[in-house]
């Protein structure tokens, strides 16, 4: 039993009670490079293992009944590896991106990605555009899933706070009218409720600049899980442990 649980972990197996789900989940995809270490395989093979984790997971979210979904892809940071393992994230990106999400929209996903985008390949910034707007067409999508691609938490933050300013200077915000939910309009995450439920495989614990002004109020699960290894069951331990924690927000 890791540590940081204080209390014991749920029964293997137990199922999560579909009337208490989170709205929104975050999950950190950390462990790709580990995953195919482990097996003797370039760290690249741990990253497409880890896209079909992804896949995975996001119907298996879906099927459950959960709206949100955001998982961490790509921070700010990860641009300090080698320049061959960021060429060959971009690679799987682009052609993931392609496949992938085109077939998700169709099973009524609408994608979204947080980050920036005007640091990606050409390519990979148009091809996130493009899935934006016809994800934003398509009508009544009852699922969203938040791709994080160039995030950083506190890159978000200072995007925010810049375009705020412009506001303020062009006169359309006043200084003193800002307050949390004004201010969460100009933030990536902006129309998504937050995250209840954030979750790092991999056995690592942080958060890594993944959504720090949206998970204020989150609920965290740890796991020595590597991504790629991942599962529906993985997830439902989640989802038990989620329901068993009591929310105060503050109050008693
Ligand atoms: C997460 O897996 C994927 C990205 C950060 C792109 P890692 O590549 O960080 O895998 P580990 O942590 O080295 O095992
Ligand atoms: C966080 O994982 C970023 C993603 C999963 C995309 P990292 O592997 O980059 O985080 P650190 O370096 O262990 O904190
Ligand atoms: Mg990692």
């Amino acid at each position: 039993m890791a540590f940081w649980h204080r209390k014991k972990r749920p029964a293997a197996g137990a199922e999560p009670d579909l009337t208490r789900l989170p709205r929104h989940i975050g999950i950190i995809m950390d462990g790709n490079g580990r995953w195919a270490k482990k097996r003797g395989l370039p760290r690249t093979a741990g990253h497409a293992a880890g896209a079909e984790t992804f896949r995975t997971i996001a119907y298996r979210c879906r099927d459950l009944g959960i709206p949100y979904l955001t998982v961490y892809a790509f921070s700010t940071e990860n641009w300090k590896r080698p320049v061959e393992e960021v060429s060959a994230i971009m690679d799987l990106l682009r052609k993931y991106l392609l496949e992938a999400l085109e077939k998700m929209e169709k099973d009524g996903f609408r994608i979204r990605f947080f980050g920036d985008l005007e640091a990606l390949p050409p390519e990979l910034r148009t091809l996130c555009l493009e899935t934006e707007e016809t994800g934003a067409a398509v009508a009544g999508a009852k699922y969203q899933i938040n791709v994080c691609l160039n995030y950083g938490g506190r890159d978000e933050i200072l995007r925010a706070a810049r375009a705020w300013g412009r506001d303020v200077l062009a006169g359309r915000q006043g200084v003193e009218d800002l307050t949390d939910e004004v201010f969460s309009r100009y933030l990536d995450s902006r129309a998504v409720p937050d995250p209840d439920l954030i979750i790092r495989p991999s056995g690592e614990l942080r958060l890594s600049n993944f959504l720090p002004w949206q998970s204020a109020y989150a609920e965290f699960y740890f796991t020595d899980v590597l991504w790629p290894d991942f599962s529906p069951a993985v997830l439902d331990a989640a989802l038990v442990d989620f329901q068993r924690r009591q929310r105060r927000f503050g109050g008693v």
